[in-house]
């Protein structure tokens, strides 16, 4: 049911209701039977499990970037909330949600194959909840149900709440659910959480995002930018802490931009974060170079907690294509921000993402852009080829690079990028490093593994619990990992 503007009016009635109506939940749930099963206020999590009709035990498929698996421990909290348990496998599993990304081509591709398995367990169980969130939900809202006949319920990754409100409002036999930014949109760390790991969270400081790469689909699926206030994320991280949380990672598609709808900024926000008792490490993704302030390298520089390591998106090394990609920095502004960086935090860990075969890069803007990968020396970089995205300005450029061009490309980037790693991680060899404990590595379950301040993953043998910072003499190096033993510090 969509308005002239676009706005589910469903979604509208029921922000309109809860205006009108007073809080009592009882008041609202009355006004939800009686329009039709849509719950018209109030958090799901306000409502009783038993209003699940057999439904008992979800499964969540994760595609695409942090936020998106931030947003997953969300919807698995909020599942819970409604009494559902977690299922090892989709087939055992009586709502399947797939959290989707949609940046790239191949995102949606892998999501198509996920949901034709889908649909033969739905075939075999109709009563089984296919439920497609995230930003491919988003960006095909008008489609979804045209394209997947047989999912559910669809919601935007602003919209995450409307799914325990459909849930909740009988899932199976009700109407089928849209909900995205043109309705009621809310930040995700509002909802309960079920944490994937222990020592370390994610925390969001804000969604959407104002700029407008010309390549990229998020702002069209997340909205604009909004802040998250100061004290509800101190209030959060203040819980983790309390969780015994070692680390957080401040997410937003660009932090440097935090609070200025606020009135503050990310520098003022990192202080505060470090002055939560027992929050020994702060890391944040993504920055926007043409954001990063001085304030926030001095913050990284003098508050303790924030870490020696930045993720910093290149995207080309041609000032040429950088100002087609509408990037607003040029090559020399991003290395004159490198340089501003590294004279701040000399030991830092720079890692970039970098996009191959935009529309009108020739051979030479591509070596430009191997020219600043050598004259940097990322310590890593997820590297792209780059995929037109439907509604983006890129995407009906005139120029489009052929894709064996942009294969070639992208073989040589990777190379360059693995060695130059490679080579950054062996530096390390001879040094201790503080490493925060995960837990058993992953290939030798003799051995620990954890991470370096600079956000390189270790394997070691030693003796540590899962949370405890310990030092580690660092003996071998491979392009994405570290190995040694825990080291004793010697008594001065
Ligand atoms: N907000 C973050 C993350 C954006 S998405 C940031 O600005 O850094 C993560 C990465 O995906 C981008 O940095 C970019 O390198 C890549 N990307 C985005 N759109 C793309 C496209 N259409 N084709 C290829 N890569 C893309
Ligand atoms: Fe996309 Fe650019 Fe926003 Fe990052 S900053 S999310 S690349 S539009
Ligand atoms: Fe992230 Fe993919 Fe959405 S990269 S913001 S999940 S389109």
């Amino acid at each position: 049911m969509l308005g002239e503007d676009g706005a589910d009016v469903s979604t509208v009635l029921l922000a309109e209701l809860r205006n009108a109506l007073p809080v009592p939940l009882g008041a609202q749930l009355a006004a939800h039977e009686a329009l039709e099963h849509f719950v018209l206020g109030g958090r799901a999590q306000d409502l009783h499990a038993a209003t699940i009709v057999g439904v008992k035990r979800y499964h969540v498929t994760t595609f695409g970037c942090q936020m998106n698996a931030h947003d997953s421990e969300r919807i698995k909290g909020l599942l819970e909330e409604l009494g559902l348990g977690e299922a090892a496998g989709p087939e055992e599993a009586d709502v399947l949600v797939f959290n989707t990304c949609t940046i790239r081509e191949k995102p949606d591709t892998r999501l198509a194959a996920h949901l034709g398995n889908a649909r033969v367990l739905k075939e075999a169980d109709p009563e089984r909840v296919i439920a497609v969130g995230g930003c491919f939900a988003e960006a095909q809202r008008e489609h979804i149900f045209e394209l997947y006949p047989f999912v559910d319920v669809a919601f935007g990754p602003g919209s995450i709440s409307h799914l325990g409100d459909w849930l909740g409002a009988g899932g199976v036999g009700v109407e089928r659910g849209s909900f995205g930014i043109a309705g009621e949109r809310g930040f995700a760390a509002e909802l309960p959480a079920r944490r994937e790991r222990s020592v370390q969270a994610w925390v969001q400081v804000s969604m959407g995002c104002n700029s407008v790469c010309a390549y990229c689909i998020v702002p069209r699926v997340r909205g604009r930018e909004v802040s998250r206030r100061p004290g509800e994320i101190l209030a959060e991280v203040e819980t983790l802490a309390r969780h015994g949380v070692k680390e957080v990672t401040l997410l937003g598609q660009n932090v440097n931009s935090y609070g200025r709808d606020l009135g503050t900024d990310f520098a003022a926000l990192l202080e505060a974060v470090d002055a939560v008792d027992g929050i020994e490490r702060i890391r944040f993704t993504s920055p926007h170079p043409k954001d990063f302030r001085a304030p926030v390298i001095t913050a990284m520089a003098e508050v303790n907690a924030v870490c020696e390591h930045a993720h910093l998106p290149l995207q080309s090394g041609s000032t040429r294509i950088l100002k087609a990609m509408r990037r607003t920095y040029g090559r020399e502004r991003y290395l004159r921000l490198v340089g501003d960086m590294r004279a701040g935090v000399p030991d830092l860990a720079l890692p970039t993402d970098i996009i191959v075969g935009f529309p009108g890069e020739t051979e030479r803007d591509f070596e430009e852009t191997l020219e600043v990968v050598e004259e940097v020396g990322f310590d890593g970089a997820f590297t792209f080829v780059f995929s037109p995205r439907s509604g983006t300005e890129a995407a009906t450029m005139s120029d489009q690079v052929p894709d064996e061009v942009k294969r070639e490309r992208i073989e040589r980037l990777v190379e360059v990028v693995q060695r130059i790693a490679q080579e950054r991680n062996e530096e390390r060899v001879g040094e201790v490093e503080e490493v925060l404990v995960e837990g058993p590595s992953r290939t030798d379950s003799s051995l620990l593994r954890g991470r370096t301040r600079r956000n390189t993953t270790v394997n070691f043998g030693g003796s540590a619990a899962p949370g405890e910072l310990v030092p580690v003499l660092i003996e071998g190096a491979t392009s994405t990992t570290l190995s040694g033993s825990q080291s004793v510090p010697v008594a001065a």
